[in-house]
């Protein structure tokens, strides 16, 4: 079960981009590590690692400098982005938890011989380290997110939904939509748009890694009010503006 005291954190997380430079205190890494080995993935059947990289293993112009990143590799095979999504998910709270500041970095890009590992391919970083400014957030209202209303129409399960509703996502894109009921979710994801579709072809790889980390508060907030939660890939249609995803069956 992923840990329940990550659920609190949700309320605080926020993207950390200004980390002071010397690395941390080796008690963390290990604790990390700890954490690292104990990671619940959404699909069973796909081989992932979790890699602890140095700060000068990732790169890229648009990328953040850090002292340290991880970096998820993992076998391509249909929903290893939203396996790694809901798989960091559980490290950027475990972070955030202890303290420790951390970013997604979809524009971070590995040291050419860090492209790949152990036959699997890399799929996107975290950044993290010491936060060179406030690494929580003091309330709800500092979240700069849609309405509950907006994401999804299920009746009576408000406070699992909010637990998606604040999720992190690429350009705070917030792609997820939830309709059926509390028993039995049926989650989307929004379609680009034409232009971005065109202009922006990474965010087509990060959509999928953006619903995974909703599924991974989805599932965090079901454990914490006791409730069991399984992910299921079924034969439900998606939309011109909606691609089905997963349906959550919740008990
Ligand atoms: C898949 C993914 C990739 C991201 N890539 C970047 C990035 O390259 N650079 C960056 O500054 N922020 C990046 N972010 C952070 C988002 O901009 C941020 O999560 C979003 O604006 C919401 O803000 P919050 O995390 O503070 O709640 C990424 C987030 C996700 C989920």
């Amino acid at each position: 079960m992923i840990n329940s005291e990550l659920y609190p954190v949700i309320f605080k997380r926020k993207s950390i981009r200004k980390f002071v430079k010397e690395p941390l205190e080796e008690s963390i890494i290990k604790k990390l590590k700890g954490h690292i080995s104990k990671l619940e993935p959404l699909f069973e059947h796909i081989k992932t690692e979790v890699a602890i990289l140095g700060e000068n293993e990732i790169g890229g112009i648009f990328s953040i400098k850090a002292p340290h990143y991880i970096a998820i590799y993992s076998e391509e095979k249909e929903g290893h982005l939203l396996n790694a999504g809901y798989l960091l998910q559980q490290l950027d709270l475990f972070l955030s938890k202890e303290g420790v500041g951390a970013l997604w970095l979809g524009m971070g890009k590995p040291q050419e011989n860090l492209d790949a590992r152990n036959g699997l391919k890399y799929v996107i970083t975290l950044a993290f380290g010491k936060a060179d400014e406030e690494v929580h957030r003091n309330s709800i209202s500092e979240y700069k997110r849609k309405e509950l209303d907006e994401i999804s129409s299920v009746e009576g399960a408000e406070k699992l939904i909010e637990a998606v509703r604040l999720a992190p996502s690429s350009t705070n894109n917030q792609p997820w939509y939830l309709e059926g009921t509390e028993s039995e979710m049926i989650i989307y994801c929004k379609r680009l748009s034409f232009f971005k579709n065109i202009f922006f072809p990474l965010m087509k790889k990060f959509l999928p890694i953006d619903m995974g980390i909703a599924l991974c508060h989805l599932k965090i907030a079901a454990n914490n009010f006791g409730k069991e939660i399984k992910f299921k890939k079924e034969d439900k249609p998606s939309n011109k503006n909606y691609e089905y995803i997963i349906t959550a069956h919740i008990k």
